[in-house]
């Protein structure tokens, strides 16, 4: 579904040298597959799914979204338009913190991705009504995300990135701000959507016993991706 071939990755401050964050990343990820990415704070996570989800470019290497070049000989294969357009209907993004829009409520919230790609707002409530209810929350689709806890706050987030059935899904630390029983419930909830779905899920995690309900866990260190374990499940 998604292949990353030898990514690599520096940043530069002003008047410093050149350092590397990503050293030649290699990832093969399947349609459906749930795999989580864990390492040290700085190691380059964030950088990784950043350059997955084509929001920050890579140094060199090559990615490759269902078959097709997205990424090679240091460029873009599409337009900054088309590549936008990629991004809005093929991968959707759960962040650490929500970035739910504050002034709007969940079902609006959720609606947002498809009322932008066609500009018809009923039917993207519909389906935003749908999703919101298959994800438990359907007693409070009109509540304003202040008026949510946490956990339902990150369950509008998933229901949000998976509005336009993307083929992926990258999720940032989506659990950090969140106890224990509500981070559990949300990787299970994942795992369950990645498999009925067919979604495929990348997600960062600081926590290797939710980790373990992945397909499979990969270790982020000195800039290379390592193999974790295999979960049986
Ligand atoms: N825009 C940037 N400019 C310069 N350095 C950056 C930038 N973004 C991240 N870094 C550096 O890259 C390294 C990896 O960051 P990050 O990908 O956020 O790590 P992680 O998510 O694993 O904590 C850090 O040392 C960070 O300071
Ligand atoms: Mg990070």
């Amino acid at each position: 579904m998604l292949e990353a071939r030898n990514i690599t990755k520096s940043y530069t401050l002003p008047g410093q040298q050149a350092i590397p964050i990503l050293r030649g990343i290699n990832l093969l990820i399947g349609e459906g597959e749930m795999v989580t990415i864990v390492g040290a704070s700085g190691s380059g996570k964030t950088t990784l799914l950043n350059v997955l989800g084509t929001l920050d470019t890579p140094d060199s290497g090559e990615i490759l979204f269902d078959k097709e070049q997205l990424f090679r000989d240091k460029k873009y294969t599409l337009s900054p338009k088309a590549l936008a357009k990629f991004r809005n209907q093929k991968i959707g993004f759960v962040f650490q913190f929500h970035h739910l829009l504050s002034d709007f409520t969940a079902i609006e919230n959720v609606a947002m991705p498809e009322f932008i790609a066609t500009g018809k707002l009923p039917p993207a409530k519909k389906r935003a009504a749908e999703l919101l209810e298959s994800l438990g929350l359907s007693e409070r689709l009109d509540h304003l995300p202040s008026e949510l806890s946490g956990g339902e706050q990150q369950r509008v987030a998933i229901a949000r990135a998976l509005m336009n059935r993307p083929k992926l899904v990258l999720a940032d630390e989506p659990s950090g701000n969140l106890d224990s029983k509500n981070s559990r419930m949300l990787y299970e909830l994942m795992a369950k959507l990645s498999k009925e779905r067919k979604t495929s899920f990348i997600i960062v995690t600081h926590n290797e016993e939710y980790a373990a309900l992945s397909d499979r866990c990969l270790h982020m260190q000195d800039g290379l991706l390592h193999a974790g374990f295999e979960a049986v499940m």
